[in-house]
């Protein structure tokens, strides 16, 4: 028997569109984990969405930084399951997949525009702009530990200097949780994923990483900081979410401190 999942009863899950693609393989994915129990994948679906954007929110609210006038990008987006949040918050919301089909639908249902993104990091984004929020849910999670670090510098590149990087991986306690085990060493990384040959596996796997590997990996950064950490269950269901903060250059941040301090 699998866990019976509520639907969300938020104020934020009212005001969303509720159309999920027939494409979609994290509904297709989050099914076949349940059962193939229809409603129990519909709940799941968005709950655990639901779960993770209000947890944000109140991040946001905590710091005292409002959303209202940002711009967010959410990259990796898939079929907008997590996406689609977003509206009801932001100022403006982009998002960005390999596939026109996720974009296609994001549009025509979810009324958000996006940009196609490359499969190899080396290729350009087809996208000038910078975001101030740039959100990455289920991406760290998939990538060879190869390009691992190569990723998350392109992905850290669209954040706009003083924005926030929000994004997740599979973590120690999830590991401890579904294999029994404790994780061995600060990664682990498996050729296998869940897009029916879609993806290569052997880019787009999947990858448990400690927050250690987190830290190493970004520490060549000279312009970033760790605000906050949540292991699973904290801020998402499974993952440990990580929220980074893009420094501004030194003599930009001395003159905000100063227009502030008046
Ligand atoms: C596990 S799904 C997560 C989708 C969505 N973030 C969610 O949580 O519902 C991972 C997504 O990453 C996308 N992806 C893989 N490589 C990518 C790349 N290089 N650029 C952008 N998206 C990529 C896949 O196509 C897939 O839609």
């Amino acid at each position: 028997m699998s866990f019976k999942y509520p639907l969300p009863n938020s104020n934020l899950y009212k005001k969303i569109d509720r159309t999920i693609s027939p494409k979609c393989e994290m509904f297709k994915h989050g099914k076949q984990n349940l059962n193939n129990d229809d409603e129990n994948a519909t709940n799941y679906y968005f709950y655990s969405a639901d779960f993770l954007v209000n947890n944000l929110k109140k991040f946001f609210t905590d710091e005292g930084i409002s959303t209202e006038n940002k711009t967010i990008l959410d990259f990796a987006a898939g079929y907008g399951r997590t996406t689609r949040f977003f509206k009801p918050i932001f100022k403006e919301v982009t998002c960005s997949d390999l596939d026109q089909s996720m974009l296609d639908f994001n549009k025509e249902n979810l009324g958000i525009d996006g940009f196609k993104s490359v499969v190899n990091f080396e290729e350009k984004f087809d996208v000038e702009k910078k975001f101030d929020v740039v959100f990455c849910l289920s991406l760290f999670t998939h990538f060879n530990p190869n390009i691992w670090e190569k990723w998350f510098k392109k992905v850290f590149d669209l954040v706009e200097e003083g924005g926030y990087f929000i994004m997740s991986t599979r973590g120690p306690e999830l590991v401890k949780k579904f294999l029994g085990k404790k994780m061995e060493g600060d990664m682990s990384f498996l050729q296998v994923n869940e897009t029916m040959g879609r993806l290569d596996p052997g880019y787009y796997g999947s990858i448990s990483v400690s927050p250690k590997f987190v830290e190493e990996k970004t520490l060549t950064l000279k312009n970033i900081s760790l605000l906050k950490y949540y292991s699973m269950g904290k801020c998402d269901l499974f993952q440990d979410v990580y929220i980074f903060q893009k420094r501004l250059p030194f003599l930009q941040k001395l003159f905000s401190l100063f227009i502030s301090s008046k």
